[in-house]
């Protein structure tokens, strides 16, 4: 990746720093935490991986709840709406990689331009391909790349396109919410007029919630990148075609009105949006539902790459292991897994052309890669029950000798939670692959790490570590790694997706 690429990559993973969000007061029963407010809050994480401005799925969901207000849909359609659009792209890092090897460029800025075209037009997807694919390779390997994603038929489009809104769906329904709101991620990118993905899906046929969550996030997309008037003229053109006519006529009637305009225009969509989640079917964040919320985006985070695949999991099984073994409570057990779970978010604002990168990676690279744990805490300090994770989880490459990153401060003044995530990560890290080496075998990393120990590494932990693995057998992840590369491998052998 040249500085000009890091340079312009910036713009793909922003997310500006929150101080901790306290509960409001707005809505009825507000002494529990609302499901929305964590939703909203780390819809940023699914933003960053679709090279979206932070706050493109809070803005959207804004903009399908005024609609919905504006056809009176009852309650229970309104809040299957209301989640379907905050996690409409939680199944999109799932062919991140896949994007990255096609296109041989950024996942992030491909994803955030297919959104800007209308790829249903033949000729704007040549247009599209011409432009960006390979981007910085001799013109024969960007004609021979391009020559191979041509060549393949539309039957493999249809199922990239599957597999990612099946994925999104599945996580919606992991999380317990209705089949209207899985049924609504699955109709994302259907067009009025059946010529959209995946199902070529016709008016009616379309579920309402999906067509007003394609709607909204084309008009947002649009509304962020261009301004009002021309997002407005956009969804005109793609009256009938795109969209339904009878929605586009709802949301003009909307953008003549101050209050949502204002809304549209405010920076913290997210704080926005909470406002709106019908209180009549009211989802608390419980500590249950907060587990299975950090559960999801571990798997969203692992699934960016085949390399990570179940690296979030299994840094969290070794962190709680060493913390059972030090004797933690149940109360502090839990939170250490959250961390865990969470402490790569800020991976999803960095492009697999890195993640996945099979050599050295140049000091641009490693710079960007280095921005991670800062964007993990970010996200983290958004989200009001996890904000208390948040320095724990961005401090997870940090060492004992200050030579980590992102703060590069010497980490034995950490909490021991923060010492137990360092080292459980490395050990993970290390025993699987990596696109430049083989996995370890455990008993090598622990004589690296304990060459380490007192210097870089922190002594309690290792030992942690070790009373841990002394009781329960530890299997690399390496097996899980090569199914998922041997499902990218025949993923690749399907033709390129502009929908996705
Ligand atoms: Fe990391
Ligand atoms: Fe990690």
């Amino acid at each position: 990746m040249t500085a000009a690429v890091a340079e312009r990559s910036e713009h793909y993973a922003v997310v500006e720093r929150a101080e901790p969000r306290k509960p409001r007061r707005n809505e009825p029963c507000r002494s529990e935490l609302r499901l929305g407010e964590v939703l909203s809050a780390m819809s940023f994480a699914l933003d960053i991986t679709e090279g979206q401005p932070c706050g493109h799925s809070a803005r959207s969901c804004l903009i399908a709840m005024h609609i919905a207000e504006k056809l009176h849909l009852p309650a229970a359609e309104r809040s299957a709406l209301f989640y379907a659009v905050l996690l409409k792209d939680a199944g999109c890092s799932s062919n991140a990689a896949k994007m990255a090897y096609l296109f041989g460029a950024d996942d992030r800025k491909i994803k955030h331009d297919l959104k800007s075209i209308n790829w249903s037009k033949a000729i704007e997807g040549f247009r599209f391909m011409r432009q960006n694919v390979s981007p910085e390779s001799s013109r024969l390997e960007r004609f021979l790349k391009m020559a191979a994603m041509l060549l393949h038929g539309p039957g493999g489009a249809k199922k990239l396109v599957l597999t990612r809104c099946e994925r999104g769906a599945e996580i919606a329904d992991e999380l317990g919410f209705p089949a209207a709101t899985a049924q609504a991620i699955r109709d994302l990118d259907e067009h009025f007029d059946g010529q959209g993905q995946p199902r070529g899906l016709r008016g009616e046929e379309i579920s309402l919630a999906g067509r007003i969550a394609g709607l909204a996030q084309t008009f947002e997309v649009f509304y962020s990148k261009l301004g009002l008037t021309t997002a407005l003229e956009m969804t005109l053109a793609r009256s009938g075609s795109w969209f339904d006519p009878q929605l586009v006529c709802v949301l003009h009637r909307l953008a003549t009105e101050e209050e949502f305009r204002s809304e549209l225009a405010r920076r913290d969509a997210d704080v926005a949006v909470a406002a709106y989640e019908p209180h009549e079917v009211p989802r608390f964040a419980d500590d249950g539902l907060l587990d299975r919320v950090a559960e999801a985006f571990a798997h969203v985070v692992d699934a960016k790459s085949p390399w990570t695949f179940k690296h979030s999991r299994g840094v969290a099984d070794l962190a709680v292991g060493m913390g059972r073994a030090v004797g933690f409570g149940a109360d502090r057990l839990r939170r250490l897994r959250r961390t865990a779970l969470l402490h790569d978010v800020g991976k999803l604002g960095v492009s697999n052309l890195v993640l996945d990168k099979p050599g050295k990676l140049t000091v641009e690279e490693y710079t960007a890669v280095k921005k991670h744990p800062d964007f993990s805490e970010r996200i983290l300090l958004r989200v009001p029950a996890f904000a208390d994770m948040a320095e724990i989880a961005g401090a997870h490459h940090e060492r004992l000798d200050g030579q980590g990153y992102y703060r590069g401060i010497c980490s034995d003044t950490l909490p021991l939670e923060a010492r137990i995530l360092m080292v459980a990560d490395v050990f993970e890290a290390l025993t699987a692959a990596r696109p430049y080496r083989a996995g370890m075998p455990p008993e090598k990393v622990l004589e690296f790490l304990e060459r380490d120990a007192g210097a870089s590494v922190c002594p309690t932990s290792l030992n942690l570590l070790k009373r841990h693995l002394s009781r329960k057998d530890f299997t690399s992840r390496v097996e899980h790694q090569l199914e998922a590369l041997d499902l990218l491998a025949q993923d690749l052998a399907a033709p390129v997706c502009l929908a996705c």
